[in-house]
């Protein structure tokens, strides 16, 4: 079932002066960054629920969902939460997690599920794994009572990568123009074939954005990542300008002697079968906006999968992947990557929730950015003009 989705909820309204916003959009080197509310207020996050992540192209995911029909997952999107299924056909669809009987979620979040039927665990009402109707119970004689109208509602979505993208209102712009200028360049690292190693679960007391403003700056790494140092100079590489489509970041080289991102800059593994030798010295850091951050190494990918919770706490899922073949050899053993991203990732945590805890007094003032945190200003240039336009 499609549905006018959104058309009968008031538009959330931001607490911002507009002179806030331009001060944001200045030129960089005169830009100052976003209002302090944008990271406390529960105001901003129901706008930016409504309008980036149900909005825009939310990613769900790896679409790892089992293959025989009736397997079912909830995932939460950030606004709204999807209910992933493997069909009859074999076809996958994404549902919004909610009953059409009134409203009680499909299946809890994050759970999993293999059955021929959809189940609301509320009142019992049954869908087919297409999403229409199958049974109401005890529905006979209700006059307003339309069974063909009252099927799950069908999200729009996409597979890119082997990752799940959703877009829940309908209205976001094709999702070629979303990837934009990323698509080529992450080709080579054959993102859709690689296989999950290792998955690691976070929950910062941070603002999801204060996590994506972090990820896209080194200006930090000198102080706060001395191991990440030794294998790669914080001052190398540079960022990309996207121009404007919803992609953010860059690339970085690796030290001389190091052929990876990992304590000691070494790896048991073999590089990915189709990069060119300059692509074997960097590491691409991107942001798929607004949730997904994807480091390509030349042997793994790391993903972070952003989810708000509350204005000031984001649920982070990060997992690294590989090629198939290298999983497969006897011995397989993803932790010289895993072990130097934990470490890593518990710095920037440490990070982000201290500026967390300084947003909400009066005595903060939206900072300036350095030359090195262009990417940054892409970034924080991205969600302010989404705040002016909408
Ligand atoms: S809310 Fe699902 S059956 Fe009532
Ligand atoms: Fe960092």
């Amino acid at each position: 079932v499609a549905l006018d989705i959104g058309s009968h909820v008031p538009a959330p309204r931001l607490p911002f002066a507009a002179a806030a916003v331009d001060e944001v959009l200045a030129p960089f080197g005169r830009s100052r960054m976003l209002p302090a509310a944008a990271y406390w207020s529960p105001d901003v996050l129901t706008w930016e629920r409504r309008h980036l992540f149900d909005g825009g192209w939310v990613c769900a995911g790896r679409l790892d969902l089992a293959d025989e029909p009736g397997a079912q997952r909830a995932v939460d999107l950030g606004g709204t939460g999807a209910l992933v299924v493997r069909g009859a056909d074999g076809s996958v669809r994404t549902f919004a997690n909610i009953c059409r009987h009134r409203g009680h979620e499909l299946l809890a979040c994050g759970a999993s599920v293999t059955r021929g039927v959809i189940q609301c665990p509320y009142h019992a009402w049954s869908y087919e794994l297409d999403g229409s109707l199958r049974i109401a119970p005890r529905f006979e004689g209700v006059a307003n009572f339309d069974q063909a109208e009252l099927g799950l509602v069908e999200l729009r979505s996409r597979v890119w990568g082997g990752w799940l993208f959703v877009n829940v209102d309908g209205g976001a712009h094709a999702f070629d123009a979303h990837l934009g200028a990323l698509a080529p360049i992450a080709e080579p690292y054959e993102c859709e074939r690689l296989v999950v190693g290792a998955t690691h679960r976070y929950e910062l007391a941070a603002n999801w954005k204060l996590a994506c403003e972090n990820y896209h700056e080194c200006y930090h790494c000198p102080l706060i990542h001395p191991e990440l140092c030794r294998v790669s100079d914080p001052r190398s590489g540079e960022n990309v300008d996207w121009d404007g489509a919803s992609v953010v970041g860059g690339a970085m080289t690796l030290s001389p002697g190091a052929v990876t991102m990992s304590i000691d800059g070494s790896s048991p593994l073999d590089p990915f079968r189709l990069l060119d030798d300059a692509q074997r010295r960097r590491v691409i850091y991107v942001g798929l906006l607004p949730n997904l951050l994807l480091s390509l190494h030349p042997d793994y990918v790391m993903s972070h999968r952003l989810v708000p919770v509350a204005p000031d706490r984001t649920a982070v899922e990060c997992q690294w992947l590989f090629a198939p073949e290298m999983v497969e050899r006897p011995g397989f053993d993803p932790s010289f990557a895993v072990d130097f991203w934990d470490l890593t990732n518990r710095q920037d945590w440490a990070a982000v929730e201290s500026v967390q805890r300084a947003v909400t007094s009066p005595a903060y003032v939206p900072g300036l950015l350095a030359t090195a945190e262009d990417a940054v200003h892409h970034f924080v240039t991205w969600v302010a003009s989404a705040y002016r336009t909408g």
